[in-house]
C-alpha cells in the first residue's frame, strides 16, 4: 500500500507564489511535475497508459521497443560490435527498457551479449521503484545501473535512447508585449484562484532562443522556451563520447511553432487522456508538456558536437526496421491470444491517427558514419 505523501505540492507552489508574488511557468512547471515526493511523475501514484492520464508507444506495444532495439544494435556494430552501453533517458514505467532488450535478445542477440550494462536515467524516486520492479527478470541477466541525473552518468560508447523525455522538461512560457519578450508567469488572484500573468522581460539566454527561433513573432504570440536542452546536450556529449542518440517526441519546426495557429503556444495539461487548455488546473495532478522545438534541440544538439543523421516519421523509422513483420499474422494459423494482442496493437504504432504521424524521431551520431537504417526511408 503506498501513503499519501504528507506535502501537497499546490500548498507548496501557493506559499512561493505568496512569499514572491509571481513565479516562472518554468518554476511552476517543475514544481507541479518534478517536486521531490508530491509532483506529478514523483508520486508513488504515478501512472501512464489507460489507467493513467496519457499513453506512450511503449504503452501502445511492445513492438515499438523491439524496432527500436534493431537500431540500437546497427549503431553498436558500427562501433565495431564490441563491449557498450545502453543509456536510457526518462524510462517512465520501464517498459521501454524491457522492450528494448527482449529487441535485442530477439533481433540482435550478439549485442545483447556485448552489452556491458544498461543506465536509466530517471528523476524520479517513485518511478525508479517501478522500473527496478518490471527489469526484476532482465537484472539477473544483464548489469542495470539507476542514476537520477544525467550528471552522474559515467562516460562510455554506445547508444542513447529518450521517448517522450523532452516534452516533459519544464519550459519558459513567453509573450512578446509592445515588441517586447515578457516571461509569463504565475500569480494569485485576489480571490485566491492560481492565474498566467506577464512577469518582467524575458532573460538574456530565454530572449536570445526566441530571436533565433522567429517565435511569437507578433504582438499578443505566447511560445515556449526549453531554456534547459543546452545543459541536457553538454552532458549528453560528455556521456557519449562515441555513438549514437535516437530520440522520438511530438514537436514541431521553429516556422510552424511561429506561424498563426501556434500563437498561443502548444504547452497543455493532460488529464485522463483529454487534453486540457488550463495549465495551472490541479497542480501535480495532471500532466504538463510542450512540443519539442525541433530546430532548437537539433540545434543544441549540433553545438554540442553531434551530427544529426536525419528526422522521419515514426512510422517510417519502425518500417525501416522491420515493423511490418511484426504485424503478420503466423502463417499455421497457431498463434496465442496475448500474442495475437501485441501484433494488433502494433498497427496503432504507424497509422497516422495513431503514433504514426503523431511523434518523429531524430537520429544523432558522435565519431560515427552513416547511412542508419532508422531513417532510410527519408
Ligand atoms: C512522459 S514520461 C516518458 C516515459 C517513457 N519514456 C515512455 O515512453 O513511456 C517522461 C519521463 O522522463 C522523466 N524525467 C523528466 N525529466 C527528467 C530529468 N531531468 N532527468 C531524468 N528523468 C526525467 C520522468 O520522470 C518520466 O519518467
Amino acid at each position: 500500500m503506498t501513503r499519501p505523501s504528507p506535502v501537497s505540492v499546490e500548498a507548496v507552489i501557493r506559499r512561493r507564489v505568496e512569499r514572491e508574488g509571481w513565479i516562472s511557468f518554468r518554476a511552476f512547471m517543475e514544481l507541479a511535475l518534478y517536486h521531490p515526493t508530491d509532483g506529478y511523475y514523483t508520486r508513488p501514484e504515478m501512472v501512464t497508459g489507460r489507467r493513467g492520464d496519457f499513453s506512450t508507444s511503449p504503452d501502445v506495444a511492445p513492438a515499438f521497443g523491439r524496432r527500436l532495439a534493431v537500431q540500437a544494435a546497427e549503431i553498436h556494430q558500427r562501433l565495431g560490435g564490441g563491449s557498450w552501453r545502453l543509456v536510457e533517458l526518462g524510462p517512465g514505467r520501464g517498459l521501454l527498457a524491457a522492450d528494448l532488450l527482449d529487441g535485442l535478445a530477439c533481433h540482435a542477440p550478439e549485442s545483447l551479449a556485448a552489452l556491458e550494462k544498461m543506465v536509466l536515467v530517471e528523476i524520479s524516486p517513485a518511478l525508479r521503484r517501478v522500473q527496478h520492479e518490471r527489469l526484476a527478470s532482465w537484472a539477473r541477466r544483464v548489469p542495470l545501473v539507476w542514476s537520477e541525473s544525467l550528471v552522474d552518468v559515467p562516460a562510455a560508447e554506445g547508444v542513447v535512447v529518450a521517448n517522450e523525455f523532452f516534452d516533459a522538461l519544464p519550459v519558459h512560457l513567453v509573450e512578446r508585449r509592445d515588441g517586447v519578450v515578457r516571461e509569463v508567469g504565475v500569480v494569485a488572484s485576489s480571490s485566491g484562484e492560481l492565474e498566467l500573468a506577464p512577469g518582467p522581460e524575458a532573460d538574456e539566454i530565454v530572449a536570445e532562443l526566441v530571436e533565433t527561433h522567429a517565435l511569437a513573432p507578433r504582438d499578443g504570440d505566447r511560445a515556449e522556451v526549453c531554456a534547459g536542452l543546452a545543459e541536457i546536450f553538454e552532458h549528453l556529449s560528455r556521456i557519449l563520447p562515441r555513438g549514437g542518440a535516437v530520440i522520438v517526441d511530438y514537436g514541431l519546426p521553429a516556422a510552424i511553432l511561429g506561424d498563426r495557429a501556434h500563437r498561443e503556444g502548444t504547452a497543455v495539461g493532460y488529464h485522463r487522456h483529454r487534453v486540457v487548455t488550463d495549465l495551472l488546473a490541479r497542480p501535480g495532478r495532471q500532466d504538463l508538456t510542450a512540443h519539442v522545438n525541433w530546430d532548437h534541440l537539433e540545434a543544441a544538439a549540433r553545438e554540442a558536437g553531434f551530427t544529426v543523421v536525419g528526422r522521419t516519421w515514426q512510422d517510417r523509422f519502425l518500417m525501416a526496421l522491420g515493423l511490418i513483420e511484426d504485424l503478420a499474422a503466423p502463417g499455421d494459423g497457431d498463434e496465442d491470444p496475448s500474442a495475437t494482442a501485441e501484433r494488433l496493437a502494433a498497427r496503432a504504432l504507424i497509422l497516422p491517427g495513431g503514433g504514426g504521424k503523431r511523434f518523429e524521431v531524430v537520429g544523432l551520431v558522435r565519431g560515427l558514419e552513416g547511412p542508419w537504417r532508422g531513417w532510410s526511408m527519408g
